[in-house]
């Protein structure tokens, strides 16, 4: 006997003689072997094994028989299938009694897998019927396959069964979701079905599968109701995905045969294992085994956001997702069934048409209705398919021409399918439900939904057209106005100053080192290296409008080319008036005195005549405004590089407030005041507005209050008062901006919530903390690392400046990942709604200007 490594001889009367039966070896269990627990079969190359385990540590006695990834590979014990997934066995681990322990053994005829507990009794077996002939029984064997695939192989060498047509939580390269046309060996589909809990492997309320109305989609259900729904297909195809933090591509397919349907996926070789899995919590997941990092990295997880989940925007709304955090909306032509409910985030009653359609049966019927189109869209659900649909017209015609049907959706399909069609038409006749909208990063198939409206419906569509024109054009006059204006009166405000006030010049001169620098009265002027105005004209372009590359504090910021090849980024004071010469000196003084890794280093300075120019060293990614808040760029900032950013400018905040020899407050920490570098490495600037305070000052007092609106600490902006506390605000926002990808300015509202701190501060309260990061970068973000920085965040924007963290404190938390942290206050959204301030003369923007407040209280 080839397969057998042990001489066994008739096991069955054996059995009852020798002191212990014959273990497997191998990747084999043979006729007469008898597994038990501490026993296992490894898979000929090492990928997998099978045996006995126990899932939860507090009960070791009860165990069950699984196949999970061998500890070379995966480090912690991942378990793929379980056999007896609902009748665990009691291993007494006293007695080394091999008959009275639980054994895994090919019985019932030899062809069957049977699992018997200590006393003999069956617990599971594999129930093949019919494939028990005599006589080949005692060569029948249960091999562990490479990919993970139990088998137990006839004799000839056929498969009499396969652990990857009863799957448990998880599917594995190879294993299929789907439905066979007719039943085979017993099996008429493929679903998988969650644990119960994390050390129960019993059946929990969770599944995954073909739906089995249409079979071109597949379903997450929670008990019998849906609970999220994948796309539907737009053809029976295969789609890579590249994932980075593993590095691996994730093939998709979806076969249709005379057989069967179903989705599989596959990796590429040498690729981390990977595996889907709907967890005992309702989350069906994508995970990679990250080398590195030797644990599971989650690539993807559905539902993903709060409104994702099935059908939570109602009839006829849409769950948003092209915006960065996902809200729901009303599709075109409709309109919310309760506005007040609407607005309070109760999305549950939907939206209504916002004008009726011609009733059915009257004549006419409809023909003449037109459609809207919605590009981007995940189609509803409740669809029908109709065959034989050629072209976009002809789904459109066969829409009109039924007077229920509400919207179609027409894809040509990528390959052909087995079934003929080339292309599908789905029409709706009920509720539309579940639709979504989702983002160009999104990786899913994206289509185009038309709604079925009145002929000549006026409605929201061409309204929103023009709205989503004229936003931007309005918003960049307001913001041109503001910024005219505040120039304007800052001149008078300054004019009248500098009548009273002496200028001190600046030295062109040597470089001073930090070291240099001496502690005393940190407002005296400093030497800079010189560089001559003719070369920086030279570099710039004569200043050329092309290589501007900014708007700073107090004036234009170019990008220059030295001679030598490097490249510079400078900042050129308004050159016809007296504005900013503060605030240049200022800046140029600071920073000169400040060395840091994430602070922005200055390399010289120029004064000739009327000129003054600072020469930074220039970053390739510019303002991190510019990546962060662009559909376009933001997947740039994957969430190791976003949680890089966060803990580069806490760094830079503890450094100007403590680590400097001076207390130095920022006073303007803001997205576009964080410059990125080539490797998207934060560096603090524009120290414009920037105050040092003394030694033992802890707090200072001013009528002017600077920054910018959404930014500012409340007390700052009511009362004027300022410390490192009104920066950790700042900072607070940042980092929520940072997760999120939203802007603290955005005036939308944030499902239902009225700003970003409101928002992120109900899903912390609801425990839902995670929905708040931006859609585009949830494959790459480490939870853990996601959750510590909203909590950070939360707590920096508390309004009682004592309850907020000091930087140091900051720092210490995001690089040791401290789990006890106090919970966050209710943050009272100051900066989100109305401007409180007293004054006679506020003028803000809820853009990114600076805001100047004359009178304070
Ligand atoms: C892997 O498992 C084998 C058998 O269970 C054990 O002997 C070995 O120590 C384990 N290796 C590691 C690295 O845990
Ligand atoms: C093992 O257990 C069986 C049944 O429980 C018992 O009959 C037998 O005497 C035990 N043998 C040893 C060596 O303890
Ligand atoms: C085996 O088949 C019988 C009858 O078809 C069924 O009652 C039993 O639950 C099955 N057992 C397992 C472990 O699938
Ligand atoms: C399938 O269609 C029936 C009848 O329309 C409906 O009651 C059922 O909910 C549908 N099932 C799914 C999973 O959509
Ligand atoms: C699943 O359904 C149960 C019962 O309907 C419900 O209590 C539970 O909250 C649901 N789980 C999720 C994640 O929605
Ligand atoms: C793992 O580490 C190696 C060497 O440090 C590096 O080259 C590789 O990119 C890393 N892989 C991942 C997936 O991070």
């Amino acid at each position: 006997m080839e397969w057998s490594r042990c001489t066994c001889v008739t096991a069955a009367v054996l059995l009852l003689l020798l002191p212990r039966p014959c273990s497997p070896a191998g990747d084999k269990l043979t006729h007469g072997e008898s597994m038990l627990p501490g026993d296992t079969i490894v898979s000929d190359g090492g990928a997998f094994v099978l045996g006995f385990f126990a899932p939860s540590e507090a009960t070791p006695a009860r165990q069950y028989v699984g196949i999970w990834y061998s500890n070379t590979t995966v480090t912690v014990q991942t378990v793929v299938w379980v056999a007896n997934r609902d009748a665990p066995v009691i291993v007494d681990g006293r007695s080394g009694n091999s008959s009275s322990a639980p054994s895994l053994a090919l019985a019932n005829g030899g062809s069957n897998l049977v699992l018997s507990d200590a006393s003999g009794r069956v617990v599971w077996t594999t129930n093949i019927t019919g494939a028990t002939s005599a006589g080949t029984a005692g060569s029948t064997a249960a091999v562990l396959r490479n990919d993970g695939n139990l088998v137990i192989l006839s004799p000839d060498g056929a498969t009499l069964w396969r652990s990857f047509d009863h799957p448990t939580d998880t599917l594995i390269p190879g294993m299929k979701v789907g439905r066979r046309y007719r039943p085979q060996d017993g099996v008429d589909g493929w679903r998988i079905v969650s644990w119960k809990g994390p050390g129960d492997p019993s059946p929990g309320s969770f599944s995954y599968g073909m739906d089995p109305n249409t079979s071109l989609q597949l379903l997450l259900w929670n008990g019998t109701r849906i609970y999220w729904r994948t796309s539907a297909w737009t053809g029976y195809m295969t789609a890579g995905k590249y994932h980075g933090t593993t590095g691996t591509v994730i093939y998709l397919t979806v076969i249709d045969n005379d057989e069967e349907i179903y989705s599989s996926f596959s990796v590429a070789d040498g690729a981390p294992p990977t595996r889907y899995v709907v967890t005992y919590a309702g989350k069906f997941q994508l995970l990679s085994w990250n080398r590195n990092a030797s644990a599971w990295a989650t690539l993807e997880s559905w539902p993903s956001r709060a409104c994702s989940t099935y059908g939570s925007c109602g009839a006829y709304g849409y769950c948003d997702h092209s915006q960065a955090v996902a809200t729901c909306k009303c599709l075109d032509g409709f309109e919310p069934a309760s506005q007040g409910e609407w607005s309070r985030g109760m999305f549950s009653r939907g939206c209504r048409r916002s004008q009726a359609l011609a009733p059915c049966g009257g004549s006419g019927g409809g023909e003449g209705d037109a459609f809207l189109a919605m590009s981007n869209m995940k189609v509803p659900d409740k669809f029908v398919l109709l065959g034989n649909m050629i072209s976009d017209d002809e789904c459109a015609a066969a829409c009109r021409r039924n007077c229920p049907c509400v919207a179609y959706a027409y894809a040509s399909l990528r390959s052909s399918s087995a079934k003929g069609d080339n292309a599908r038409c789905l029409v709706w006749t009920g509720e539309l439900v579940d639709a979504q909208m989702i983002g160009a990063i999104w990786g899913v198939a994206a289509e185009t939904l038309n709604l079925r409206v009145p002929a000549g419906f006026t409605g929201k569509k061409s309204g929103t057209k023009t709205v989503k024109i004229l936003l931007p054009v309005l918003a960049s006059v307001l913001i041109v106005t503001c910024i005219v204006l505040l120039w304007f009166c800052k001149c008078r405000a300054k004019g009248k100053r500098r009548s009273s006030g002496s200028e001190k010049k600046l030295v062109p001169g040597s470089v001073r080192t930090s070291s240099e620098l001496e502690e005393g009265n940190p407002t005296e002027d400093l030497e800079f290296p010189s560089i001559q105005f003719s070369d920086i004209a030279v570099a710039t372009n004569n200043f050329s409008s092309a290589c501007m590359i900014g708007r700073g504090g107090f004036g234009k910021v170019y990008k220059g080319t030295l001679l030598g090849g490097r490249e510079v980024a400078v900042k050129r004071l308004g050159k016809d008036s007296e504005q900013g010469i503060e605030e240049f000196k200022n800046e140029a003084i600071l920073i000169s005195k400040l060395q840091h890794r994430n602070l922005v280093r200055l390399l010289g300075c120029c004064t000739e005549g009327a000129e003054r120019l600072l020469i930074y060293e220039y970053l390739a990614n510019k303002g991190l405004d510019a990546v962060l808040f662009d559909n376009e760029r933001k997947s740039l900032l994957d969430w190791p590089t976003r949680f890089g950013i966060i803990k580069g400018v806490a760094r830079g905040l503890l450094y100007l407030h403590q680590d400097s020899r001076l207390t130095v407050i920022h006073r303007d920490v803001k997205a576009s005041n964080v410059l990125l570098d080539a490797e998207m490495r934060p560096k603090i600037a524009d120290f414009g507005m920037a105050k040092i305070f003394g030694e033992n000052q802890q707090k200072a007092n001013t009528k002017r209050v600077v920054g910018t609106y959404g930014y500012i600490a409340p007390e700052y902006q009511i009362e004027g008062i300022f410390s490192v506390k009104s920066d950790v605000y700042s900072f607070g926002i940042l980092v929520l901006e940072i997760v999120s990808g939203v802007r603290i300015s955005s005036t939308d509202d944030i499902m239902g919530s009225p700003g970003l701190v409101a928002y992120a501060w109900k899903l912390w309260k609801e425990g839902n903390a995670s929905d708040l990061v931006d859609t585009s970068i949830v494959e790459s973000c480490a939870l853990d690392e996601v959750l510590l920085s909203i909590h950070v965040g939360l707590l920096c924007v508390q309004d009682d400046p004592s309850g907020r963290p000091l930087m140091s404190s900051v720092v210490s938390i995001l690089e040791n990942g401290i789990v006890s942290l106090p919970a966050p206050d209710q943050p009272a959204y100051f900066a989100d709604r109305n401007c409180k301030v007293k004054g006679d003369d506020v003028q803000s923007s809820r853009n990114s200007i600076t805001m100047t407040v004359l009178q304070g209280r």
